[in-house]
């Protein structure tokens, strides 16, 4: 029998970084452990919800709630926080009448029961899950609708933004951009390549690639029978690579006005997914479908390819429970349901055989790695976990896996501590894969505070940390530029 590990968090301090948080903050870090090393210049964006409630209302699940960015620049040393939601127009009208005027796509409802909601499939774009500086804008995005776009000095709303028309008005546009660092089909330059899912009885996939300027480089879809959940994707040099969940959508439930249509997606556990691989190359047509069981994918850490093999590691989650429109995320039970576990998929396109390898059994999630190495092989994943070896509980861990030896690294913030998504930055100069920093947002309950911690890459050790003056309720994702903001 396996032995439960001792809990290394209590529920009170765990729920108490997801308390709204109202105020917009603009204010020079003088708080800090450590030194924030000069060489660190630019800024680092983050977004995730800022509000659980509407005027003491509380929303569904945190998914559901309002987008807030932070912007922390380090300059010579220094650092300077500054915080704002993106004013939506949801966000706008909510906030000036104290009402939930939109059901949210987590569950959410207006108040009134179901014949208030009963065929309201208007859905407020939160604009909540991810923020990127490209093309010289900087953008929140949402995966179901288009990008709001923000003035990266003072992070001021200046409106949703259609890419210079490359997208239209109800055009979505998704949260996990990749950028290929140097591709192969625009003479090495970077490459922005995202997706966006439009769905129905199929499933139209479009992807989009973007010049570093913003020009649109290429645009091309495929269309999957059925319905598909898709958050993250990976790319390669030649693919653009999805995994098409095993899941079904009954949308009676949300078209009556009792469920949000997150709650209608149901996981259909030991049926296989889909792994769908379209080529970037134009004319883009020799796509491939490959299967596999794999569980419940949200997010991919990296892909490459060895010849006629891809090589993909994702989060993987062997069930997924069903959203219980009757009860909370506060009620969550860790304890009940199944880790986020990194794993290893190499697909043999000649065979169209695909092996699966565990590569970290303790829960993790928010891969990331080198943005250099993205569709390349690489070495090393960073990963928020947690802190026991065993076990599903909130994250409260940076770990560091080697790839290639197996080795790991864990830089732990329990009790107190619950960490958000790592970002590696490159030193200057730097020649390692691992020769950087990484920047992650912890909730320090001991404070009712947040920290920005700064950890030295190659060993996990703790370079700085900034005491913010307030708290961030737990984020989604961000990216850094090099850009000072
Ligand atoms: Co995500």
């Amino acid at each position: 029998m396996q032995t439960i590990p001792e809990r290394s968090y209590s529920r009170e301090d765990w729920l108490k970084g997801y308390q709204s948080q109202p105020q917009e903050y603009d204010y020079p870090i003088t708080s800090i452990q450590g030194t924030i090393p000069s060489e660190l210049q630019g800024t680092l964006f983050r977004n995730g919800p800022g509000l659980l409630d509407i005027n003491g209302i509380p929303i569904r699940h945190p998914f559901d709630g309002d987008g807030m960015i932070s912007a922390i620049s380090f300059n010579n040393g220094t650092a300077h926080f500054r915080s704002a939601f993106v004013k939506t127009e949801g966000y706008l009208a909510e906030q000036k009448t104290g009402k939930i005027l939109y059901r949210g796509v987590f569950g959410t409802q207006k108040p009134g029961g179901w014949l208030n909601n009963i065929f309201d499939l208007k859905l407020k774009n939160i604009a909540n899950t991810n923020i990127i500086y490209w093309g010289g804008k900087l953008l929140a995005l949402w995966e179901a609708a288009s990008p709001y776009r923000l003035d990266p000095r003072t992070l001021e709303t200046l409106g949703l933004d259609y890419l210079d028309g490359i997208l239209q008005p109800g055009d979505a546009f998704a949260a996990h951009p990749r950028i290929d660092p140097r591709c192969e089909l625009d003479d090495g330059k970077p490459c922005l390549v995202n997706f966006a899912i439009k769905p129905g009885l199929s499933t139209k996939i479009l992807v989009y690639e973007l010049s570093f300027e913003g020009k649109l480089l290429r645009r091309y879809e495929h269309i999957t029978p059925g319905f598909a959940f898709i958050h993250d994707f990976a790319i390669t040099p030649n693919y653009c690579i999805f995994f098409q969940n095993a899941v079904t959508y009954n949308p009676v439930p949300f078209l009556l006005g009792l469920k949000g249509a997150g709650e209608c997606v149901n996981f259909q556990a030991g049926k296989p997914t889909k792994i769908i691989l379209i080529p970037r190359q134009p004319p883009h047509l020799d796509v491939r479908v490959l299967e596999v069981n794999a569980g419940f994918v949200f997010h991919h850490a990296n892909a490459f390819e060895e010849g006629n093999t891809i090589c993909l590691d994702s989060i993987c989650y062997q069930s997924l429970p069903q959203i219980d429109p009757s009860s909370s995320y506060q009620g969550v039970d860790f304890d009940t349901l199944d880790p986020g576990q990194l794993w290893r998929f190499r697909l043999d396109l000649t065979t169209q055989q695909v092996n699966s390898e565990l590569l970290e059994s303790r829960c993790c999630e928010f891969p990331t790695l080198n943005s250099d190495l993205v569709g390349r092989s690489y070495r090393y994943v960073y990963m928020g976990a947690a802190h026991n070896q065993t076990g599903n509980a909130p994250l409260q861990a940076i770990v560091k896996v080697d790839l290639v030896t197996g080795d790991r690294l864990l830089c732990s913030f329990a009790p107190k501590g619950f960490v958000g998504e790592p970002i590696f930055i490159p030193k200057p100069k730097a020649t390692r894969e691992d020769d950087g920093w990484l920047i992650t947002i912890v909730y320090n309950a001991k404070r009712h505070a947040s920290d920005v911690v700064i950890l030295d890459a190659t060993n996990l050790a703790t370079v700085a940390g900034l005491e913010l003056k307030h708290h961030i309720p737990y984020g989604l994702h961000g990216s850094w530029t090099p850009r000072l903001f």
